[in-house]
Protein backbone atom coordinates (compact mmCIF):
# COMPACT_ATOMS: atom_id res chain seq x y z
CA UNK A 1 0.00 0.00 0.00
CA UNK A 2 2.95 2.17 1.03
CA UNK A 3 3.96 1.57 -2.83
CA UNK A 4 0.96 2.96 -3.99
CA UNK A 5 0.65 6.13 -2.34
CA UNK A 6 4.46 6.36 -3.50
CA UNK A 7 3.14 5.89 -7.05
CA UNK A 8 0.18 8.23 -6.46
CA UNK A 9 2.56 10.85 -4.99
CA UNK A 10 5.36 10.72 -7.74
CA UNK A 11 2.45 10.48 -10.81
CA UNK A 12 1.21 13.95 -9.07
CA UNK A 13 4.61 15.54 -9.16
CA UNK A 14 5.20 14.49 -12.64
CA UNK A 15 1.63 16.42 -13.53
CA UNK A 16 2.24 19.00 -11.45
CA UNK A 17 5.85 19.97 -12.49
CA UNK A 18 4.56 19.24 -16.51
CA UNK A 19 1.82 21.25 -15.75
CA UNK A 20 3.84 24.40 -14.44
CA UNK A 21 5.28 25.81 -17.20
CA UNK A 22 2.68 26.11 -19.40
CA UNK A 23 -1.07 27.24 -17.74
CA UNK A 24 -3.96 26.61 -19.81
CA UNK A 25 -6.40 28.33 -19.18
CA UNK A 26 -9.13 26.58 -17.03
CA UNK A 27 -7.33 22.67 -18.01
CA UNK A 28 -4.11 23.05 -15.62
CA UNK A 29 -3.50 21.15 -12.72
CA UNK A 30 -6.51 22.64 -10.78
CA UNK A 31 -9.06 21.14 -13.22
CA UNK A 32 -6.44 17.78 -12.59
CA UNK A 33 -6.97 17.55 -8.59
CA UNK A 34 -10.68 18.24 -8.66
CA UNK A 35 -11.55 15.73 -11.52
CA UNK A 36 -9.14 13.32 -9.23
CA UNK A 37 -11.05 13.88 -6.63
CA UNK A 38 -14.51 13.48 -7.98
CA UNK A 39 -12.65 10.23 -9.77
CA UNK A 40 -11.72 8.60 -6.67
CA UNK A 41 -15.36 9.71 -5.08
CA UNK A 42 -17.10 7.67 -7.64
CA UNK A 43 -15.25 5.02 -7.53
CA UNK A 44 -15.47 4.58 -4.03
CA UNK A 45 -19.22 4.17 -4.02
CA UNK A 46 -19.28 2.38 -7.67
CA UNK A 47 -16.83 -0.09 -6.04
CA UNK A 48 -14.20 0.55 -8.42
CA UNK A 49 -10.23 0.90 -7.92
CA UNK A 50 -9.88 4.02 -6.24
CA UNK A 51 -6.14 3.43 -6.88
CA UNK A 52 -6.47 3.31 -10.32
CA UNK A 53 -9.13 5.92 -10.52
CA UNK A 54 -6.60 8.60 -9.15
CA UNK A 55 -3.91 7.78 -11.62
CA UNK A 56 -6.00 8.41 -14.82
CA UNK A 57 -7.34 11.46 -13.45
CA UNK A 58 -3.48 12.88 -13.17
CA UNK A 59 -2.59 11.91 -16.67
CA UNK A 60 -5.82 12.32 -18.36
CA UNK A 61 -5.15 15.94 -19.75
CA UNK A 62 -1.17 16.38 -19.63
CA UNK A 63 -2.10 16.59 -23.33
CA UNK A 64 -3.23 20.17 -23.16
CA UNK A 65 0.39 20.93 -22.70
CA UNK A 66 1.95 20.30 -26.15
CA UNK A 67 -1.39 20.37 -27.67
CA UNK A 68 -1.38 24.39 -26.87
CA UNK A 69 2.31 24.72 -27.24
CA UNK A 70 2.83 23.64 -30.06
CA UNK A 71 -0.53 23.27 -31.73
CA UNK A 72 0.05 19.47 -33.68
CA UNK A 73 -2.59 17.85 -35.35
CA UNK A 74 -3.11 15.55 -32.68
CA UNK A 75 -5.96 16.45 -30.06
CA UNK A 76 -4.88 16.66 -26.32
CA UNK A 77 -6.35 12.99 -25.48
CA UNK A 78 -4.48 11.01 -28.19
CA UNK A 79 -1.51 13.44 -27.11
CA UNK A 80 -1.79 12.50 -23.12
CA UNK A 81 -2.64 8.47 -24.05
CA UNK A 82 1.06 9.08 -26.00
CA UNK A 83 2.95 11.20 -22.94
CA UNK A 84 1.64 8.46 -20.73
CA UNK A 85 3.19 5.27 -22.63
CA UNK A 86 5.86 7.37 -22.47
CA UNK A 87 6.54 7.52 -19.09
CA UNK A 88 5.75 4.10 -18.52
CA UNK A 89 8.87 3.39 -20.34
CA UNK A 90 10.81 6.00 -19.14
CA UNK A 91 9.96 5.94 -15.13
CA UNK A 92 10.62 2.92 -12.90
CA UNK A 93 7.97 4.23 -10.62
CA UNK A 94 5.24 2.80 -12.75
CA UNK A 95 6.89 -0.56 -12.93
CA UNK A 96 4.35 -1.18 -9.87
CA UNK A 97 1.86 -1.21 -11.69
CA UNK A 98 0.61 -4.75 -14.31
CA UNK A 99 0.81 -4.60 -17.66
CA UNK A 100 -2.84 -5.09 -17.85
CA UNK A 101 -3.86 -2.56 -15.21
CA UNK A 102 -1.27 -0.21 -17.52
CA UNK A 103 -3.67 -1.24 -20.62
CA UNK A 104 -6.67 -0.56 -18.78
CA UNK A 105 -4.83 2.91 -17.78
CA UNK A 106 -3.71 3.92 -21.47
CA UNK A 107 -7.33 2.94 -23.21
CA UNK A 108 -9.04 5.08 -20.46
CA UNK A 109 -6.47 8.13 -20.57
CA UNK A 110 -6.83 7.89 -24.75
CA UNK A 111 -11.07 7.33 -24.85
CA UNK A 112 -11.80 9.73 -22.08
CA UNK A 113 -13.36 12.50 -24.81
CA UNK A 114 -15.56 9.06 -26.21
CA UNK A 115 -18.60 8.02 -24.20
CA UNK A 116 -19.14 5.23 -25.93
CA UNK A 117 -15.65 3.54 -24.94
CA UNK A 118 -16.96 1.40 -22.30
CA UNK A 119 -14.07 -1.28 -22.17
CA UNK A 120 -13.68 -0.93 -18.73
CA UNK A 121 -15.85 0.48 -16.02
CA UNK A 122 -13.17 3.75 -14.77
CA UNK A 123 -13.92 5.16 -18.54
CA UNK A 124 -17.41 6.10 -17.35
CA UNK A 125 -15.95 6.87 -13.90
CA UNK A 126 -13.03 9.83 -15.40
CA UNK A 127 -15.56 10.48 -18.10
CA UNK A 128 -18.05 11.40 -15.16
CA UNK A 129 -15.68 13.10 -13.31
CA UNK A 130 -14.31 15.45 -15.72
CA UNK A 131 -17.73 16.18 -16.85
CA UNK A 132 -18.60 17.02 -12.99
CA UNK A 133 -16.06 20.01 -13.11
CA UNK A 134 -17.90 21.78 -15.93
CA UNK A 135 -21.06 22.20 -13.59
CA UNK A 136 -21.28 24.14 -10.28
CA UNK A 137 -19.97 27.41 -9.57
CA UNK A 138 -16.63 26.15 -10.76
CA UNK A 139 -17.86 24.56 -13.89
CA UNK A 140 -19.21 28.47 -15.15
CA UNK A 141 -15.88 30.37 -14.07
CA UNK A 142 -13.74 27.58 -16.15
CA UNK A 143 -16.39 28.33 -19.10
CA UNK A 144 -15.95 31.94 -18.97
CA UNK A 145 -12.22 32.21 -17.80
CA UNK A 146 -11.43 29.44 -20.85
CA UNK A 147 -13.48 31.84 -23.38
CA UNK A 148 -12.65 35.43 -21.74
CA UNK A 149 -10.70 37.03 -25.17
CA UNK A 150 -13.56 35.24 -27.44
CA UNK A 151 -16.64 36.61 -25.60
CA UNK A 152 -19.75 36.18 -25.07
CA UNK A 153 -21.50 34.02 -27.55
CA UNK A 154 -18.70 31.70 -27.08
CA UNK A 155 -19.33 31.47 -23.42
CA UNK A 156 -22.64 31.09 -23.93
CA UNK A 157 -22.41 28.05 -26.62
CA UNK A 158 -20.07 26.26 -24.43
CA UNK A 159 -22.31 26.92 -21.05
CA UNK A 160 -25.23 25.24 -23.65
CA UNK A 161 -22.91 22.39 -24.79
CA UNK A 162 -22.01 21.60 -21.07
CA UNK A 163 -25.60 21.30 -20.33
CA UNK A 164 -26.31 19.36 -23.19
CA UNK A 165 -23.68 16.87 -22.19
CA UNK A 166 -25.35 16.22 -18.64
CA UNK A 167 -27.42 13.51 -20.58
CA UNK A 168 -24.35 11.55 -21.35
CA UNK A 169 -23.22 11.08 -17.38
CA UNK A 170 -23.37 7.14 -16.89
CA UNK A 171 -22.54 6.75 -13.36
CA UNK A 172 -25.58 6.49 -10.15
CA UNK A 173 -22.79 8.14 -7.96
CA UNK A 174 -22.41 11.45 -10.60
CA UNK A 175 -25.78 11.98 -11.14
CA UNK A 176 -26.55 11.79 -7.04
CA UNK A 177 -23.88 14.24 -6.90
CA UNK A 178 -25.51 16.44 -9.60
CA UNK A 179 -28.94 16.47 -8.31
CA UNK A 180 -28.28 17.01 -4.30
CA UNK A 181 -25.76 19.98 -5.08
CA UNK A 182 -27.97 21.83 -7.57
CA UNK A 183 -24.84 22.14 -10.23
CA UNK A 184 -26.42 22.76 -12.76
CA UNK A 185 -27.92 25.77 -11.22
CA UNK A 186 -25.31 28.59 -11.51
CA UNK A 187 -25.20 27.52 -15.34
CA UNK A 188 -29.07 28.02 -16.01
CA UNK A 189 -28.63 30.81 -14.02
CA UNK A 190 -25.69 33.13 -16.32
CA UNK A 191 -28.05 32.10 -19.15
CA UNK A 192 -30.87 33.85 -18.03
CA UNK A 193 -28.86 36.67 -17.20
CA UNK A 194 -27.39 37.01 -20.77
CA UNK A 195 -30.18 36.53 -23.32
FE1 LIG B 1 -9.51 16.20 -21.51
FE1 LIG C 1 -10.18 17.09 -18.09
Amino acid sequence: MRDRRQLLDFTENKARSFMADFTVPAHGIEHICRVRDWAVKIAREEGQDEFLAEIVAFLHDIGRVPEFKNNPELRHHELSYRLAQEWFAQYREFDLLTLQEKEEVLYVVRYHWDDTAEKYPLANILRDADKLDMYGEIGLKRAVEFHRKSGREDIKKNIEANLAMVSRIKTATAKKVIAENDLLRPLYKWIEEHP
